[in-house]
Formats: structure tokens, C-alpha cells, sequence
């Protein structure tokens, strides 16, 4: 039920064996450079999104979602907004998120709305032209963000927030609880994960990624490299992101070595030749080894406890607050109740479209779904997720996944999928248990 992505860059879309490993391999794309502020609004009040939409198209086309990066950041900015300050600057980013957002309205699974705005060591803020608009910034971007989209899962996203312990994790776990509490729109965090020795891969990785999930928001890892790509410390990774019921999936950063931005840090799963490394293997090993089950959920294996050298270098200037309860979400003795079903059309091109079900408990706590339908014409199913599909030809069952069949009283979760042939919206049948 995870997704598995990579970071893609515009410019190598012709490059057939970057394509071919890209296609084959992950279902979710990140845009690298493409879909930040100053590729996508060069000049003020004029959007370019070519090379953005190159790689939407190419991503959606094969099946594959995708992650908006980003809208809200202090790099990257064009020169014009690098120039605005105080409240034409805030006005330009409010524009900006909202320019950006209806442009793919409806089409991005997450958006990194904002991106890096603590600082390294201190635990606040990180100084920059956004922070000087004032510290209600973040929280004005994401109730833009929700309001241009809401259909996206909104993110904010960082590095060095992986090890629990260190003072940045704690300030950005801080806001987030306190956007939670005052009802700011979040949905998700996401952990860029590039390890190095300067900022090596945590012990307690999967105790922070726990903890944040427990504030009652999704976690996703979201640009991962690894400095020398070491296979036992990717299947960490994997595997911690599993551990947790919340951890949506994971993305690399880049397809392979001579993709990275750290390519002489051999940081990723594809050596220069195109060529599978073992960190390859040992990842796909952890993902082979997990059993989809409901929650509780199967603890994968713990990763080794922190070394010496996994020790913070910035000191956290207070200790971590201790780990929330993680409640369950359902009972686990809900009676079965009724659910509906509708489908809409996320996204259609000449010969193909993608499509998103939401499934909608009744007036009680359901325990597990099936939805169907028959198609008037002949679209074909070409990959589906979050959901298990039966049926033949123009009849078409899906069941939940293990790990969405609980749905509480008038609650709604959904799966999706892409298809060739041309876009239909029948009416659904939602039968539960
Ligand atoms: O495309 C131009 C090329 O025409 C020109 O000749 C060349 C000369 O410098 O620059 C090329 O653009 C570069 C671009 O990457 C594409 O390769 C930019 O200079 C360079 O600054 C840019 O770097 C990107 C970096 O973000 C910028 O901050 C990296 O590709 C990208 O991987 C990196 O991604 C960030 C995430 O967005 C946020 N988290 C950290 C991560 C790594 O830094």
C-alpha cells in the first residue's frame, strides 16, 4: 500500500534508460527542479508550467502519481521575489500557491507546500525574506494551500529532522502540534532523509517518524540518499517506514548515481550504468518481507540502535517531549455498517485518464469494502492502487487494501487508478462488512 517514487528532472526525459528504470520502478514522481518558484512563475502574475507539465504528463501517463515541490521556500525563488519583502512579498507567495495550485488542482497527491523553514541548529526559525513577513507565514501558506486544492494532502517538508534528539526535529514537531491543536491545515510532514556522514542515518529514525505520525499527521520520506548507498542502512529506512502505519511511502532522489545531486556520494539505488546495487536488493528484500496486515501492524525489524557517530551534533537545547499514545483510529469491535461510492475523473489525455473512488462509510464503522461497477464502453484498468481489483472484462470489483477496509461512521477513504480507453464516471455499488 506504500508508494515507491523518485526526484525526476525534465531534461533527462529522453534519455531512454533513465526513462526505462524510472518506469519501471516507481509509482510516484517528484519534479526536482521543475515545479519550484522560479520555474514556475519566472515573472510575476505569468505561470510557466512546460517543463512541470512535462514531467506530470509523463508520470501520469505511466500510472504513476505525484508529489508537488514545492510552493513556499527562501531558494529557488525568481529574482523578482527575491527582491519583495513585508506584505507584497506575502501577497506574491499567497498568489503564487494559489496560481500554482489551481493549475494542478485536483492532481497532486501531496504538495511540500512549505520547504526548509527552520534552522539548522537552534530549533526556531531559519532567517529569511518569508520569515521577515512575519512567523504567521507558514500557517497563512497552508490554509491558502487548502483552500486552492483540497483535495492534496498538504506537507511541510525538511532535512536534519530525522534524529529525534536533535533541536531542529523538535521545532519543527512543535509547530506542527501546535497546528494541529489551533486546526492550521496539515496533513502531512515529510523527512528529506539525505544521510551523510555529517548527518548520518538516526537509530531512532523510526522513533520520530512515530512520534510525528502520533500528532495525526501522515509521514513520507521524501528525497532519499544515502551516502555510499549502504544496503543495510536502506533497508533501515524501508523497513522503519513500515513500522509505521502512517509512512505513506518514500521517494528517492534521483533514478541513479549520475542523477543525484550528490553524485559523488554514489547516494542512490542505480549505479551510472543503469545497473541494480546492492541497496537495491536489500530494499526491495524489506519491501518483499512486509506483511500487509490491519493494525496493529506487524513491528518489522528494529534497526540497529544508534552508534556513537548517529550522536546529534547540533545538542538539542531541550530534552524531547515524551511520545504521545498513538490511539487507535477504530474500534476494533465497530459494528459493520452500510457505505457508498462515487468516482471521479482526476485527469484524462488522448487514450488515457486517471480516476479516484472514494468509499463512504454510513452511519457506522465498517470493517472492510467492496465497490462495483461495469463499464459502458471498454476503458481497461492499467494500474490501480489502494485497492485489491477482481472481475473480468466490463465488470469491475475492488476490495479494500488490509490496510483501508476500516472506515469510521461517515468517514471516507479512497483508492485510485489510471486506465486506457476514454474516461467514465458510472454509478458505483459499496457493499461492507
Ligand atoms: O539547468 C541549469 C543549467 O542550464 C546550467 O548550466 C547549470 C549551471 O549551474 O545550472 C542548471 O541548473 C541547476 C539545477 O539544479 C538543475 O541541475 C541549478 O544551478 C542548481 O542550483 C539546481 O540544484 C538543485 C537544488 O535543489 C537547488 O536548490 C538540485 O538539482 C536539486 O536536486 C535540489 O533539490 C533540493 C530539494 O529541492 C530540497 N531539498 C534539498 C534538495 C537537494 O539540495
Amino acid at each position: 500500500g506504500r508508494y515507491f517514487g523518485t526526484a525526476i528532472a525534465s531534461g533527462k526525459l529522453g534519455d531512454s534508460q533513465y526513462t526505462t528504470i524510472a518506469n519501471r520502478e516507481f509509482n510516484m514522481v517528484t519534479a526536482e527542479n521543475e515545479m519550484k518558484i522560479d520555474a514556475t512563475e519566472p515573472n510575476r502574475g505569468q505561470f510557466d508550467f512546460t517543463n512541470a507539465d512535462r514531467i506530470y504528463n509523463w508520470a501520469v501517463q505511466n500510472g504513476k502519481r505525484v508529489r508537488g515541490h514545492t510552493l513556499a521556500w527562501h531558494q529557488q525563488q525568481p529574482g523578482w521575489m527575491q527582491s519583495l519583502s513585508g506584505s507584497s512579498l506575502r501577497q506574491a507567495m499567497i498568489d503564487h500557491i494559489n496560481g500554482v495550485m489551481s493549475h494542478y488542482k485536483g492532481k497532486i497527491y501531496a504538495w511540500d507546500v512549505v520547504n526548509e523553514a527552520y534552522d539548522d541548529s537552534s530549533g526556531g526559525r531559519r532567517d529569511s525574506n518569508l520569515q521577515r513577513t512575519g512567523n504567521d507565514w507558514i500557517e497563512v501558506a497552508f490554509r491558502t494551500a487548502r483552500n486552492a486544492d483540497p483535495d492534496a494532502k498538504l506537507c511541510y517538508n525538511d532535512y536534519n529532522t530525522d534524529n529525534w534528539s536533535w533541536a531542529k526535529t523538535q521545532g519543527v514537531y512543535n509547530m506542527v502540534k501546535d497546528f494541529k491543536q489551533r486546526g492550521v491545515p496539515i496533513d502531512c510532514v515529510g523527512f528529506q532523509s539525505h544521510f551523510n556522514s555529517g548527518s548520518p542515518y538516526p537509530g531512532n529514525y523510526r522513533t520520530t517518524l512515530q512520534n510525528f505520525a502520533a500528532l495525526g499527521v501522515d509521514v513520507q520520506i521524501t528525497e532519499l540518499d544515502i551516502q555510499g548507498a549502504s544496503a543495510q542502512t536502506y533497508a533501515n529506512v524501508v523497513n522503519d517506514c513500515l513500522a509505521v502505519p502512517r509512512c505513506n511511502g518514500i521517494t528517492t532522489w534521483g533514478v541513479r548515481d549520475s542523477d543525484s545531486w550528490r553524485s559523488g556520494d554514489t547516494p542512490l539505488l542505480f549505479d551510472g550504468n543503469g545497473n541494480k546495487k546492492a541497496a537495491y536488493t536489500s530494499v526491495l528484500n524489506a519491501l518483499n518481507a512486509a506483511v500487509p496486515s490491519d493494525s496493529p501492524s506487524p513491528t518489522p525489524p528494529v534497526s540497529p540502535s544508534a552508534t556513537p557517530s548517529d550522536s546529534p551534533s547540533p545538542s538539542p537545547s531541550d530534552s524531547p517531549s515524551p511520545t504521545p499514545p498513538v490511539s487507535p483510529s477504530q474500534s476494533p469491535t465497530a459494528e459493520p455498517g452500510g457505505c457508498s461510492a462515487t468516482m471521479r475523473t482526476v485527469n484524462s489525455w488522448p487514450g488515457g485518464f486517471q480516476s479516484e473512488v472514494t468509499v463512504r462509510a454510513g452511519g457506522s464503522a465498517i470493517r472492510g469494502w467492496t465497490v462495483s461497477w461495469n463499464w459502458s464502453g471498454s476503458p481497461t484498468i492499467t494500474q490501480l492502487w489502494n485497492g485489491v481489483r477482481s472481475g473480468s472484462g466490463s465488470a469491475v470489483t475492488v476490495r479494500n487494501e488490509s490496510y483501508n477496509g476500516t472506515v469510521a461512521a461517515g468517514g471516507t477513504t479512497t483508492f485510485g487508478f489510471t486506465g486506457s480507453g476514454g474516461a467514465e464516471t458510472p454509478s458505483l455499488t459499496c457493499a461492507a462488512s
